[in-house]
Order: structure tokens, then C-alpha cells, then sequence
């Protein structure tokens, strides 16, 4: 490493695309058009944009060079053999199977491995994860330690080693059809998994004969803190230690709008042959031809290259060291946030910062419509709005009311982030006057995202 503090976007802008600066007002209006719910707003009338950092990046010029190249074949197309290639350089799983993005991944294995009277333990399971195991009929089960939301430990993502094998004794292993890893731990702050623990979580799979699957959408991030922050990987390269977490489990599921850097696109890797060759099946239904998924040859070609550049160190200290700063000046000012700062977003806790809403008035839904007013910043809740409604309807506070401000990758600049600070920081000075929020129309799952509120008076 070089001497200097600064450093710097590893990259020039090639192309730009206009922020429409809209007003207060303006945007009060379009909040309660959306029926107070960020997902229902028009993207233009959002200045930054930190809803997910999920296919929401900018590309490469060799990114979009392989889009041009990109070869539309149904069946072979060579676009399928680099993608396929640039899979196994990372993951060396014998079977890939891509698919249009991560849930389709996981409702294919799912629908092959899951049903009722089945559980399947993850350290967290993020919301689509668990969506697609309940749609089964399965148990969707959280085995991640609770630390407090501002403790500084170095793997928060880890999951409890002894909740697992006391849910193998109490459930029987025949129940559990695999266990899975979420790296980085998305829902409990993009917070890393050390690979101690997920040897920990091999060895346990290894005693009951369980596959393991890791949840790869943020393996890079992952990466990269393993090497910073756990002993005897100073100086791995990263795809070594990428490779070595995939040499722990059976396969995986992934994202590739997270750490492929791409717009859109995800696969599912695995070895066992019975099984990948009944997902298959399932993937002709509802995806696409194995050598496409549900994918168009450029997204494979955009996916190849950005495997390849993901890994890269100075993409990588430049991405998690941006994060941090966002969450580190927030901190500095006073702002509850999850610590230490995660690998894709900082998540601001809202329970903590408005003590005066109760869970089930949705105080991270209160932050993030407040956030949006005053500057036009539209976050994500994660909270009681996401995790609180049970499959069997009833309503209980989720396990923390957190705002979560995901940062797109090579997207935004410092500037923009300086601004970011300054609103979230003139919102926290005038929090105690900001009220909750009640539900007035609500699907049945995954409600969070077509939800329609009103503020309680
Ligand atoms: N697993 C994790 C850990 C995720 O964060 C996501 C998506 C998925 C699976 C599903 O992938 O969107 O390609 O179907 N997370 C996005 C987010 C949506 O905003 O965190 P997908």
C-alpha cells in the first residue's frame, strides 16, 4: 500500500447519467402518493439512491465491451462457456446452472430440496431466502449469536455452531435437507463470516452427513474482510481465500447483481449429480435452457468479466473503505449505526434513534420516509416492516428496526456521500419529532415491498 489517506474511486467516469435535484416539497408529495413506501416511488424523483446495492452498479468498459460480444445462441453459446469458466475459476462446484437472479436460484433448489415438515438453518436468512423456503412449507431457521447492534466484533456474520447441532439433535437430521451460509450476513448488517466458523459449520455438516450452501451474493466483500481481519490470510490473494470457502461447502446460490457486478443475473452451483440434474428440470420450466438460464448471452458475457474484476484489491479496499466512511462520520456524529461497518451499506439503527416509536409503529419505516423528505435519500427498512409479519399472520416487532443506506457499487462519489452525512445527520438533530407509521393495505408475503402506510397523528 501506498503512504497516502485518501483513497481514491479506482476508476475514471465514462459515462454519466443526470441526478434531478427535486425539492422539499415536492418530495412530500411524491411520498405520499407512494403511499409512504420508497419502493413505490418514481426513481427520478430520488436524488441518491441507497435503496440496494443490488444490480443498481455501474459496469466496466471491458463489462460493456463483452455485452457487444455477447452471443445469443439458444443452445452452446460461447457466452455461456466463459460465463461458465469464470464460475469455476471462483467456485469449482461441477455443476452451474445459471438463472435470472439469486431468488430464482433459490426457488429452484428449494422447490427441489425443502417441503414441509422440512428446516433449513442459515446464520440469517435474507427476506426472498425466506420467502422461497416458507413457500415450501418449510421452517426458515436464524442461528446468528444477538450481539448488540455497537459491538465491535470482527465476524458478526458467524453463525451459532452449538444452535446448529442443538437444532440436528432436537429436529433429526432427516429434516434438514441442507444448511446454508449467507456471506456477507445481509440482514444482520452486511456483516462478515469468518472462514473458522464456516470450517466450524463444515465439521458439524460432516458429523450428520448435511450438504452446505453458502448464500455467495457478497463473497468478495467477504473475502476481503477475512483478509483483513482474521489470522493466517494476510496474505492470501483473494480469489485463494474465495476458493477456499467454496472448497467448505457442497454449493451455493448467487446473486450476480451483488458481487458479479452485473445488472442482473445469478446461478446456482452444486455438485451432487441427482440434484443438479432435478433442478434442471425445474430451471427448463421456469428459466430458460441450462446454457442460459433465464439470461441473454450478454448478461453471462457482463457476469464473466465482472467475476474477474470484482476480486481485484483496489477494487475491493476502495469499496469497503467507502462504505466504512459514510458509516464512520455517521457515528462520529452521534448516529446509531450498526458496528463495525458493513461491506455493502451502513445500517442506521432507528429503534435506538427513536426510542419514542414502538417496533410496531415502524421506526425504521419513520427514518427512511424522513430521509427521503429531507434530502431526497431514499434507504431501505429493515426492521419490523420486513421481519414482523409471521406466516401465520400475526404481527411481532422484528429483531432489530434498522434503516439500512446500501451503497451501489462504483456508482456514487465522495461528494455525494458528504451529502448523505449532512441530511442524515439533519434529520437525527430533529428525531424525537418524527411520528410512526400504521399499515393500511398488505400483501401476504414479503410485504415490505407493496406495502401502503399512514402516519399515525
Ligand atoms: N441473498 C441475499 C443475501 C441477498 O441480499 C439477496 C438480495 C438475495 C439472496 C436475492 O438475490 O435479488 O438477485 O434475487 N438482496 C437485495 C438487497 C435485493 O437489496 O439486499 P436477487
Amino acid at each position: 500500500m501506498e503512504r497516502w489517506q485518501t483513497i481514491i474511486e479506482p476508476f475514471r467516469i465514462h459515462s454519466v447519467e443526470p441526478i434531478r435535484l427535486s425539492t422539499k416539497e415536492e418530495r412530500q408529495r411524491c411520498l405520499e402518493e407512494a403511499g409512504y413506501n420508497l419502493f413505490h416511488l418514481h426513481a427520478d424523483d430520488v436524488i441518491i439512491d441507497l435503496l440496494t446495492d443490488s444490480g443498481t452498479g455501474a459496469m466496466s468498459r471491458d463489462q460493456w465491451a463483452g455485452i457487444q460480444r455477447g452471443d445469443e445462441s439458444y443452445a452452446g453459446s460461447p457466452s455461456w462457456f466463459r460465463f461458465r469458466d469464470a464460475v469455476r475459476a471462483l467456485f469449482p462446484f461441477k455443476h452451474i446452472i445459471p438463472t435470472h437472479q439469486g431468488r430464482a436460484a433459490e426457488k429452484i433448489l428449494f422447490s427441489v430440496l425443502a417441503g414441509p415438515g422440512k428446516a433449513v438453518p442459515n446464520n440469517t436468512h435474507f427476506d426472498t431466502t425466506r420467502a422461497n423456503v416458507e413457500a415450501t412449507g418449510a421452517e426458515a431457521i436464524d442461528l446468528s449469536p444477538s450481539h448488540a447492534p455497537g459491538a465491535r466484533l470482527p465476524f458478526k456474520g458467524d453463525m451459532d455452531v452449538a444452535a446448529l447441532e442443538r437444532l440436528i439433535a432436537e429436529r433429526g437430521r432427516e429434516t434438514i435437507p441442507v444448511v446454508f451460509m449467507t456471506v456477507t450476513n445481509n440482514s444482520l448488517g452486511g456483516q462478515p463470516v469468518s472462514m473458522a466458523n464456516l470450517r466450524a459449520v463444515r465439521e458439524i455438516c460432516d458429523r450428520y452427513d448435511l450438504p452446505l450452501f453458502l448464500d455467495a451474493c457478497r463473497f468478495a466483500e467477504n473475502a476481503w474482510f477475512i483478509r483483513q481481519r482474521e489470522a493466517g490470510y494476510e496474505g492470501t490473494a483473494i480469489p485463494d481465500i474465495v476458493r477456499e470457502m467454496a472448497s467448505l461447502a457442497n454449493g451455493m446460490t448467487m446473486s450476480a447483481k451483488k458481487d458479479g457486478l452485473a445488472n442482473i443475473g445469478g446461478w446456482l452451483a452444486l455438485d451432487d449429480d441427482d440434484i443438479a440434474e432435478r433442478c434442471r428440470d425445474m430451471l427448463i420450466l421456469t428459466e430458460g435452457f441450462p446454457t442460459y438460464g433465464g439470461l441473454a448471452g450478454r448478461d453471462l458475457e457482463a457476469i464473466a468479466q465482472g467475476l474477474s474484476e470484482v476480486v481485484e484489491e483496489d477494487y475491493l479496499n476502495y469499496r469497503i473503505r467507502s462504505t466504512a466512511y459514510l458509516g464512520e462520520a455517521l457515528a462520529s456524529a452521534g448516529v446509531p449505526v450498526i458496528q463495525p461497518i458493513g461491506g455493502h451499506a451502513v445500517y442506521v439503527d432507528a429503534r435506538a434513534m427513536l426510542p419514542h416509536i414502538p417496533p410496531l409503529e415502524y421506526p425504521g419505516q419513520a427514518l427512511a420516509a424522513a430521509l427521503y423528505v429531507e434530502g431526497g435519500i431514499r434507504g431501505c427498512e429493515i426492521g419490523t416492516v420486513m421481519f414482523g409479519l409471521r406466516p401465520d399472520g400475526t404481527e411481532v416487532a422484528g429483531p432489530m428496526d434498522l434503516v439500512r443506506l446500501a451503497i451501489p457499487r462504483r456508482t456514487y462519489t465522495q461528494s455525494h456521500v458528504d451529502y448523505v452525512i449532512e441530511v442524515v445527520r439533519s434529520v437525527a438533530e430533529r428525531a424525537s419529532r418524527l411520528g410512526g407509521f400504521r399499515i393500511s393495505q398488505a400483501p401476504q408475503r414479503l410485504r415490505h415491498f407493496t406495502a401502503r402506510f399512514e402516519p399515525i397523528a
